[in-house]
């Protein structure tokens, strides 16, 4: 499945070698964590200081095409050992930042995708995880438990079909940093 949709959908992104997806995303870094901040949520303020699990961006065909980043918050830190790690604990946040190569050259920031960890029973139908997307300007395009949650629904929906290890995907085989 590939989401449609102005805010979702890359069109025509270039093919990046893993150095130079890492070179624009260096560029970018500043603007991209600077915009999302003005969300004045806490994540958009910490998950730079959060380890990175993938070695270098890489485009995913689930989040518009966009090139993409997956963080983990120290309580997630078993994110690392991927299918192995087993449920997260409530209080767990991994933050996945993306940005835009068009065929080009041009690069700009995409949106900031964040998983929640809720207590146990906060939300049954998600796994307990709340979703919430940040666009690069810093205003929320939605939650699942909040704004927008009708338009978030899709995230939690193509999630659950990763139930199996707690609605998380992780990031392709060759871009694994070991945890
Ligand atoms: C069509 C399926 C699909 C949709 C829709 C989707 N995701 Fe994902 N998500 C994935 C896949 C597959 C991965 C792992 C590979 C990757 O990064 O492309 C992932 C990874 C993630 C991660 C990193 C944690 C993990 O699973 O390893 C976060 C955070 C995330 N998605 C948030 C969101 C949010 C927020 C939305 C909605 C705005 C969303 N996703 C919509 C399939 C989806």
């Amino acid at each position: 499945m590939e989401v449609g949709g102005g805010h979702f959908a890359a069109p025509d992104p270039a093919e990046l070698t893993p150095e130079a997806a890492t070179a624009i995303y260096g560029d970018l870094f500043d603007e991209m964590s600077g915009g999302y901040r003005l969300s004045g949520r806490s994540f958009a303020r910490n998950y730079p200081r959060w380890r990175r699990y993938n070695t270098a961006p890489y485009r995913s065909a689930t989040h518009g095409a966009r090139f993409v980043n997956n963080y983990a918050n120290a309580t997630a830190d078993a994110y690392g050992r991927f299918e192995a790690a087993g449920p997260m604990p409530p209080g767990s946040v991994i933050a996945k930042d993306t940005f835009y190569v068009g065929k080009d050259g041009a690069s700009f920031p995409g949106a900031l995708m964040i998983m929640e960890k809720g207590e146990a029973g906060f939300s049954p139908t998600t796994g307990d995880w709340r979703y919430t997307m940040i666009m690069p300007d810093g205003s929320v395009f939605g939650e699942t438990d909040g704004i927008n949650a009708e338009g978030m629904r899709f995230c939690a929906d193509c999630h659950a079909a990763a139930a199996a290890h707690d609605h998380l995907f992780f990031m392709p085989e060759a871009f694994r940093a070991g945890g």
